[in-house]
């Protein structure tokens, strides 16, 4: 078994908003891209893949964007093999103070004959090119081999040492469609390094997903075979299945450190705050039974595991739900709390929030003291995300009355502010909900479909605060909105309110000037 040293640090590649936003329905606005990306810096992440520039105006703006935010992590942008692709991909990473173009081609049989249409020959002269060119925007480039896995050795081979000689610093081996084991996964890397030239001059690096449920493990045999970039994306959000998820691999290396002596440069203990984050953003719930960041991940339900804790919580846990930034949920304060104590559990709960901000938050949580007996940091991290959420939003929840039940239609009395002037109007509907958001279609009309509508209670209790999420759908685009309140249709109300927003940002949103010029 090697020991822990710098050969040994394993980098971190989290691309939650690239292959984490291809997942349908998982779709993120710039906004909430920017908040991520600022997150993943925080959380200790080495790389961020912020977009593939030329798939949209959106992912060119984000990749531009988070490169101009991010000043710690590397900021890469995807690229097929072309040179449009490359170029827009380098134009949207220059403000980047460290920035790395990743390209990528297919080489396995099947992707070049059915999906390519390419020779091997033609597909090897791209792997020159596509490199040669990335470089000339940057001494970081990455090459990836679409489908690596499935790819046969020599080939593979000589690929890899095609981009190695064309300038690749990092080799990324995709198990692209998740069929990969973790024996023959490791073993790739082995076979690359042995026999590729050069091979020790570039970092390989594994990109799992997870259609067998292997992503984790895969990664890690990847590791053992000698690569040491990790690609991952928080809560295993991605295509399909998704992808490897980043707390897992990360708490793996960490709590297993006897057996993988590998080190990574992640704060794990916000771990918890950046898959709240990202569940929030795209409505992607996470499982109960979820390995770190479920909710019942460090629940105890069983009077032997509950009597075991009390005696040595090393008898049933792992690893503490401190060192993933879980911490016990605090009472924090009631109705009498002053805004000081407020400002100061905002700071704890790592919020830096304007003035303005600070007060309108301070106001909700006052209204939920008063009807909610016990306020716990979930609570005012809900209501303080709700807030953050809907700073630029056009269209405001007012106020809402329902009247509902078994006698009769569901009644919504709705106020809504819209540009600034208060409106109001009374709707029916086949429930509340219907009710409810028949009133926002007559205030607001618009033509959209819902594709989901989603509650999750933030915390115990009959009085706990309901989260919900709404996604809607106009002319193929999607957004997730989000509501909390301790009334789940006020909840239901600004979650639509929320997304129809986001619409009408999109509906609105011109192509970005570098893409125009
Ligand atoms: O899964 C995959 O092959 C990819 C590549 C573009 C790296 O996401
Ligand atoms: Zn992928």
């Amino acid at each position: 078994m090697s020991t822990k040293t710098d050969a040994n640090r394993v980098t971190i590649f989290d691309t939650t908003l690239r292959d984490g936003e291809q997942s349908p329905g998982a779709s993120m606005n710039l906004d909430e891209k920017l908040k991520i990306a600022e997150l993943l810096q925080e959380l200790g992440v080495d790389v961020i893949e912020a977009g593939f520039p030329i798939a949209s105006p959106g992912d060119f703006a984000s990749v531009s964007e988070v490169s101009k935010l991010i000043k710690d992590a590397v900021v890469c942008g995807l690229a097929r093999s072309s040179r449009g692709d490359i170029d827009r991909a380098g134009e949207a990473l220059k403000p980047a103070r460290r920035a790395r173009i990743h390209t990528f081609i297919s080489t396995s049989p099947l992707h070049m004959k059915f999906k390519l249409q390419m020779s091997p020959e033609e597909v090897h002269q791209a792997v020159v090119d596509s490199v040669t060119h990335a470089r000339r925007f940057t001494d970081d480039v990455e090459w990836s081999a679409e489908d690596g896995s499935r790819t046969e050795h020599d080939f593979l081979c000589r690929c890899v040492e095609a981009a190695i000689k064309s300038g690749a610093r990092t080799i990324n081996i995709p198990d692209t469609v998740g069929y990969a084991v973790p024996e023959e996964y490791g073993a790739v890397f082995r076979m690359l390094r042995e026999r590729v030239p050069n091979s020790d001059k570039a970092v390989f690096s594994t990109h799992c997903h997870n259609d067998l449920g292997l992503a984790v493990a895969n990664s890690l045999a990847g590791v053992a075979g000698g690569a040491r970039q990790i690609e991952c994306t928080i809560n295993g959000l991605g295509e399909r299945a998704g992808n490897a998820a980043l707390e897992e691999v990360v708490m793996a290396l960490r709590t297993r450190a006897d057996s993988m002596p590998y080190t990574t440069g992640i704060n794990t203990k916000m771990i918890t705050k950046a898959s709240r984050l990202v569940s929030t953003v795209t409505g992607f719930v996470v499982q109960p039974n979820k390995a770190i960041v479920g909710a019942n991940a460090f629940a105890h339900e069983s009077g032997i595991h509950q009597d075991g804790m009390l005696k040595h919580a090393g008898t049933y846990e792992i690893m503490t739900p401190e060192s993933i930034g879980l911490t016990k949920s605090t009472l924090v304060m009631g109705k009498h709390s002053g805004r000081h104590a407020f400002k100061v559990k905002l700071k704890e709960l790592g919020y830096e929030l304007g003035d303005n901000a600070v007060q309108e938050a301070f106001r909700r949580f006052k209204v939920l003291a008063d009807k909610k007996k016990d306020v716990f940091d979930e609570d005012i991290v809900a209501l303080v995300d709700d807030e953050v959420m809907r700073r630029h939003d056009r269209v405001k929840f007012v106020s809402l009355q329902i009247v509902c039940g078994s006698r009769g239609a569901p009644t919504a009395d709705l106020e809504l502010d819209i540009d600034g002037e208060v409106r109001q109007t009374t709707a029916t509907g086949d429930g509340p909900v219907d009710a409810t958001f028949n009133a926002i279609k007559a205030l607001f009309p618009h033509e959209v479909k819902l594709q989901l509508f989603q509650v999750n209670a933030v915390t115990e209790g009959t009085d706990a605060q309901a989260e919900v999420t709404v996604r809607l759908e106009e002319g193929g685009k999607t957004v997730n909105g989000q509501g909390a309140d301790t009334d789940t249709l006020v909840s239901a109300a600004r979650a639509y309110v929320n997304a129809l927003n986001k619409l009408l940002v999109k509906r609105e949103k011109t192509v970005p000037k570098a893409l125009s010029a």
